[in-house]
């Protein structure tokens, strides 16, 4: 089986009714990123950051995935694939996909405002859980933070994604504007001759000079297209 790398970013997951961060209306202008998305925002004011998550937590029982989602799921049945992802959700995992790797963290998971890269102290939280308030603590008895890769953090999962991408066979982008690094910079790492593959509505200006295939849709009608182009694979 040949190796599919799908890079999927929160225009993924915008047909399930989750804002996009840098569209018009995204969540970035309705909330200040340098309050809820750093740590200096985090130590200013946590009480804002903890019910900024709160809130993400709740909608996530509210969305379902959709066809994007699905249809790359099944595409485990033709490929080895593996979704590399800057999406805190869990809809990849809820639509099927059995290896996913989140490059910026999951919603359904706190951890240690002290160590927060420490995988002891990280924890998935049931749902009855999904509100977490001022006072509910880690085990090092520090207060739970969400288990966010936030701006100015190390990103530790980039390793093991960028050993994905140097394997890959063909490389799939959905639904990110490339502006976040080191999460853009993945493409860098495909091997010279490689496919290269983009999904996206919208125009997405793609930093390194190696030729794109622009499919350009939203994310389920553009998987749709890419697995018509890849001809053998029936479109379900
Ligand atoms: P952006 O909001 O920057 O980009 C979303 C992309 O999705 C844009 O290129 C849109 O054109 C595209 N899009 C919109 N609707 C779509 C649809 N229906 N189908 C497919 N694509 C669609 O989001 P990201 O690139 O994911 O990090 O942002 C990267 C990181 O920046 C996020 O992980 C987050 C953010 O700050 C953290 O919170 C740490």
């Amino acid at each position: 089986m040949k190796n599919l790398v799908v890079l999927t970013g929160a225009g993924m997951s915008a047909e399930s009714g989750i804002s996009t961060f840098r569209d018009a209306g995204g969540l970035w202008d309705k909330y200040p990123v340098e309050q809820v998305a750093t740590p200096e925002g985090y130590a200013a004011n946590p009480k804002l950051v903890i019910d900024f998550y709160n809130e993400r937590r709740k909608q996530l029982l509210t969305v379902k995935p959709n066809r994007g989602h699905e249809l790359l799921a099944r595409l485990e049945d033709h490929f080895r694939v593996t979704v590399i992802t800057q999406n805190v959700d869990n809809l990849h995992e809820r639509a099927g996909s059995t290896c996913v790797i989140h490059l910026h963290g999951e919603l359904t998971k706190v951890t240690s405002s002290r160590q927060p890269g420490n995988p002891a102290y990280i924890r998935e939280l049931e749902p009855e859980e999904y509100e977490v308030c001022m006072g509910d603590l880690a085990e090092d008895g520090s207060q739970l933070r969400p288990f966010i890769v936030w701006f100015g953090e190390s990103v530790p999962m980039i390793e093991t994604a960028i050993d994905y991408v140097e394997k890959a066979d063909i490389f799939l982008i959905i639904g990110t504007s490339l502006n976040v690094y080191p999460a853009a910079g993945l493409l860098n790492y495909v091997p010279v001759g490689v496919p290269v593959y983009l999904i996206d509505p919208n125009q997405v200006s793609v930093a390194s000079g190696r030729s794109v295939h622009v499919i350009r849709k939203g994310a389920s009608e553009g998987v749709e297209e890419f697995m018509r182009l890849l001809h053998s694979i029936p479109v379900f």
